[in-house]
């Protein structure tokens, strides 16, 4: 009974092809709703233009400073890109933690945060002198009206800054440079970790005209026709757009397949009623899925002898490591065990049996939707171009497609048979967004010239 009862509760997360097709259909229309005249202002999935024209052509050159920020690690990079013949590209980059305090502390601590690890690594590689011009990939929604300038929408995933929404974060880069000064810097662009993702994998792979990030948060970019995006002037020749697709689903589009543990986790986290859909198939959140999933049992009296020990109560400790662990194949039950212990929970084999089917179940769903929501936009692609047939390759980058053991594969399955029409090649991104960012950069720096 024990077992039918866990099995109840688990079915909850088995979706069926019929409703993946659904989830797929609904993305659709948030992406028309989002690149609309009429509907835009409105949507949930924001499809922000990025004003990144084109994938990079090899042509693409000069010395760059790059920042990462929005994800597990906040990085500061010097990017060396050379053109011609023998094109090649070096990268010296160094990692900075950004404290919990700062992350949610005020705005100006945090763009001092920045400036001062800015300021760390250019004394670092000696080049304090050098005003370099700067990429930088911020991995939250923007409203951008050019390459460089990005009005922050909203804080995601774990970042709650006072003072930032609604203001420029070019902006508020270059007032921290200034307080400090120290260092001159040209700020060029600013970009999405996605849109760098892809631009990454396009310098080596022509074809790649998607980025897809499952990470902290899960989100994905596309080059979509000018035409179609009705909040951009000009009718001619391609535009990426960020989609932010965290956010399908906070209208209640989604509502029939959340589950009471995905409102508990939402409930509880720092954006209540946002990034639904990033809340059910994303790193930060999985393991939080997996925790409410295991008190509730608990409480039933299904596992850990009915006792809800402190630990059980404390937000995140399944971090997307810890899932992957559990999950893998080669581990034996005495070793998920040690994990469990090692998190301070007390199993026995029975129970360590459960938590495996628990992180399983919620893992698999989240392959199947972030998989539906990439087959809605491959085939949108596919009619856009008037195609029978799709050949495409998809940048991908994050911790939870690089860590997790069964992630990708379930992914890659949904989108070939929610997609049929289309073949999808995913090539991981090895260089992180950073380099993506400075061929960004490399173009903006051009088209100013240009300009000039
Ligand atoms: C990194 C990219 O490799 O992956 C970042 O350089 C991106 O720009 C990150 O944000 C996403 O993964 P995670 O798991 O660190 O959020
Ligand atoms: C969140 C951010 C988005 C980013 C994604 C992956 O969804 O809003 O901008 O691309 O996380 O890091």
């Amino acid at each position: 009974d024990q077992t039918r009862q866990i099995a109840q509760t688990l079915a909850e997360f088995q979706l069926s092809k019929d409703q993946l097709l659904e989830i797929k259909k609904r993305m659709r229309t948030e992406i028309q709703n989002g690149l609309g005249k009429d509907t835009h202002e409105k949507a949930t999935v924001k499809m922000l233009p990025t004003f990144v024209r084109s994938t990079p052509d090899g042509s693409e050159n000069g010395d760059f400073l790059a920042l990462d920020l929005g994800g597990t690690n906040f990085r500061v990079l010097l990017v060396k890109i050379r053109s011609g013949k023998r094109r090649t590209v070096e990268m010296h980059n160094k990692i900075y933690a950004i404290p919990k305090e700062v992350m949610q502390g005020t705005g100006e601590e945090l763009f001092d945060h920045i400036v001062y690890c800015i300021s760390d690594f250019l004394d670092y590689m000696g080049m304090k002198n050098a005003r370099l011009p700067l990429g930088f990939t911020f991995s939250f929604p923007c409203k951008q009206t050019s390459l460089d300038a990005g009005i922050l929408v909203t804080w995601t995933k774990g970042f709650k800054a006072t003072d930032c929404e609604g203001e420029d974060v070019v902006e508020l880069l270059r007032e921290g440079i200034k307080r400090k000064e120290e260092f001159e810097l040209d700020v060029v662009a600013v970009v999405n970790d996605t849109v760098g993702t892809m631009m990454t994998c396009a310098y080596e792979e022509p074809t790649c005209e998607i980025g897809l990030i499952a990470g902290t948060g899960s989100n994905a970019c596309y080059m979509e026709e000018m035409r179609n995006i009705e909040t951009v002037d000009g009718d001619k020749g391609r535009m990426c757009v960020n989609m932010e697709w965290g956010a399908f689903g906070d209208n209640g589009c989604l509502d029939d397949i959340r589950t009471e543990y995905d409102r508990a986790v939402d409930e509880n986290s720092l954006n209540e009623g946002k990034q639904r859909y990033e809340k059910m198939c994303s790193g930060m959140y999985l393991g939080e899925i997996v925790r409410n999933i295991l008190i509730d049992l608990t409480k039933r009296g299904f596992l850990f002898r009915g006792q809800i020990s402190e630990t059980l109560k404390t937000r995140g400790i399944f971090e997307t490591k810890f899932l992957s662990q559990i999950e893998s194949d080669r581990l034996a039950l005495l070793q998920v065990r040690a994990i469990l212990q090692q998190l301070g929970l007390d199993s026995t084999c029975d129970d360590s049996i459960i938590v495996k089917e628990v992180c399983g179940t919620v893992s698999h769903r989240a392959a199947q939707i972030c998989g539906a929501g990439m087959a809605a936009i491959v085939d949108k692609i596919r009619e856009n171009r008037g195609l029978d047939h799709l050949d495409i390759t998809v940048g991908v980058d994050g911790t939870l497609y690089k860590l997790h053991p069964h992630f990708s594969g379930i992914m890659h399955q949904t989108v070939k048979e929610l997609a049929p029409n289309c073949d999808v090649t995913f090539l991981l991104s090895e260089d992180g967004s950073g380099k993506g960012a400075a061929l960004i950069t490399a173009v903006g720096c051009r088209q100013r010239e240009q300009e000039q």
